[in-house]
């Protein structure tokens, strides 16, 4: 980052830069109150239209977290440590509820642009209860696993047709400050009035030797070319495959 820019500070782009995803979490209690504060001010996240297409599911009981934990493949042992996880899920039934109402039709309902629109709040939302928990010195991490298999994970959180878990986010006190991994060198992500890849090279290989040296140094085996290597190992086959025929069950009609 520039130096002129490193100058430019706030508490929030401090805690933006120290923070990391957290794994191991300490057997401590998050008080409810703590979670409700939390979760009203993500509330404040802005949404598409004003329509706060979303609903969470704030789960503590640890027979629920286990079967969670199960849904998402069986690894993820922070979804059974932390004791909060809380589930981000898309949901325009409240949409739906006020256009039924007045007798309006809802044609909007099973196009992508809604399906899009309602995972982009939830995101929204979801990231801000993230930073929220985080400021309070809480940690987290996000759970897209939950979507491995979306259909028994959506059963567990109890969701009705036409709402779907995004993510979830685990929510407890870490057990240390979480490592900050490096990101993208800024000047292959940022562009300045118009789009330039003419960098995209190097800065990915740069990146990727960046990375390299981030894992070694905490002791993690990696290779060289340490982030492309995770993509070509995460995208080898398609994630998920199945994903659009289970949303299809859960009564999302991608017209
Ligand atoms: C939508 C989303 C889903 C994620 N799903 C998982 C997950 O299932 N398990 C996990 O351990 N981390 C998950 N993560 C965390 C990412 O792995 C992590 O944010 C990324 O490696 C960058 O590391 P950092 O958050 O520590 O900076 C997810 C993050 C996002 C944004």
């Amino acid at each position: 980052m520039p130096d002129a820019a490193e100058k430019i500070d706030s508490s929030l782009i401090r805690q933006l830069h120290d923070r990391g995803s957290v794994r191991e979490y300490r057997a401590d209690p998050v008080p409810d109150e703590m979670i409700t504060a939390v979760l009203n001010a993500a509330c404040r996240a802005p949404s598409s239209c004003n329509q706060e297409s979303y609903s969470i599911v704030v789960v503590r009981d640890i027979e629920a977290r286990r079967k969670i934990r199960q849904a998402c493949g069986g690894g993820q042992p922070q979804i059974e440590q932390a004791p909060v996880f809380i589930a981000f899920c898309a949901d325009t039934r409240r949409v739906a509820h006020a256009c039924a109402k007045y007798g309006q039709p809802f044609d909007a309902e099973h196009t992508l642009e809604m399906f899009l629109v309602s995972s982009i709040d939830t995101a929204l939302v979801g990231m801000c209860a993230s930073l929220a928990a985080e400021s309070v010195g809480l940690g987290t991490v996000m759970i897209g696993a939950i979507r491995n298999d979306v259909i028994t994970a959506s059963k567990i959180l109890g969701l009705p047709p036409k709402v779907y878990p995004v993510f979830g986010l685990c929510v407890g006190w870490p057990v240390e400050a979480p490592p900050c991994k490096p990101r993208h060198p800024l000047d292959i992500v940022v562009h300045r009035e118009r789009y330039d890849g003419t960098g995209m090279e190097g800065g990915v290989a740069d990146y990727d030797r960046t990375l390299a040296a981030h894992y070694r140094s905490r002791g993690m085996p990696t290779v060289d070319h340490s982030w492309s290597q995770h993509m070509i190992d995460r995208f080898s086959e398609p994630p998920r495959p199945d994903l659009r025929a289970e949303l299809k069950e859960l009564g999302f009609e991608f017209r």
